[in-house]
């Protein structure tokens, strides 16, 4: 492995001239408000729901990767499926050693239904590429797999019905090593609400399969934060290594 023009590849494609974000996403600003506030005068069908929809049938165990992909397709489990333009089940190799795990879908990922698709997707290509990782090697998911309104954070709900798909996702990748990438991720995977800070740094371990865990930033917030970089090239070197020593290539 080429270090040197490995990191420079990283620190070029990170470059702040190229990446760094002048504003938050114009849709932080656009939750629905308006459709809150019309709701009580026009009442969709919904509005007459029961707050919470009823859970989803379990998951048979063992279930492959096409029934999966419906499963969550047709997945109505909570009030996101009525907001969403569609699922975003996850992309990139059944086969992978590297299972990607960020947050939720951006506007860009509901409109095309594949993760990491806008800004902050072009910056976790050049990440992942910095360590050797193009991104069709490596499989990338989120928590949810629905977009929540205005890029609102996920509610413990939404997450709670979500993460049975990530856990057989999991299953059925058999992943060598997972990388979160942001506070949101990481927290939910390892069941904390330890600063971001905190958890990046050490190996963690998730699921049933004990499965290697590293923490790192989300591109998005280093899009905003740029000098935090180089603490994120760290992580990912960390990564790097702990895959290396399970797959026996240093
Ligand atoms: N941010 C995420 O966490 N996931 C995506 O798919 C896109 C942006």
């Amino acid at each position: 492995m080429q270090h040197g023009p490995l990191r420079n590849a990283y620190l070029d494609a990170l470059g702040i001239d190229r990446w760094v974000a002048r504003d938050a996403p114009a849709e932080v600003l656009t939750e629905p408000a308006v459709a809150r506030r019309d709701a009580p005068v026009i009442p969709p069908p919904q509005a007459r729901a029961p707050l919470a929809p009823p859970p989803a049938p379990p998951l048979e165990p063992g279930i492959d990767w096409g029934p999966l992909r419906e499963r969550v397709a047709g997945c109505t489990a909570c009030d996101l499926c009525r907001t969403r333009t569609q699922t975003v089940f996850g992309v990139g190799n059944t086969r992978a050693d590297w299972l990607i795990i960020g947050e939720a879908p951006g506007a860009e990922e509901d409109r095309q239904g594949e993760p990491f698709v806008g800004r902050a997707g072009q910056l976790l290509n050049a990440m992942l590429l910095a360590i050797g990782l193009p991104r069709e090697s490596v499989f990338i998911a989120n928590i949810l797999k629905c977009r929540p309104p205005g890029n609102r954070d996920p509610n413990p709900e939404e997450v709670a019905r979500c993460l049975p798909y990530l856990q057989a996702q999991v299953a059925l990748l058999k992943p060598k090593i997972m990388l979160a990438v942001g506070r949101i991720a990481a927290q939910n995977l390892l069941a904390t609400d330890a600063p971001l800070a905190r958890l990046r740094g050490k190996l963690h371990h998730f699921g049933a399969a004990d499965t290697p865990l590293v923490i790192t930033y989300h591109p998005a917030y280093l899009l905003r934060t740029p000098a935090d970089k180089r603490k994120a090239w760290e992580d990912l070197k960390f990564a790097r290594a702990h895959w290396q020593r399970i797959v026996g290539t240093t």
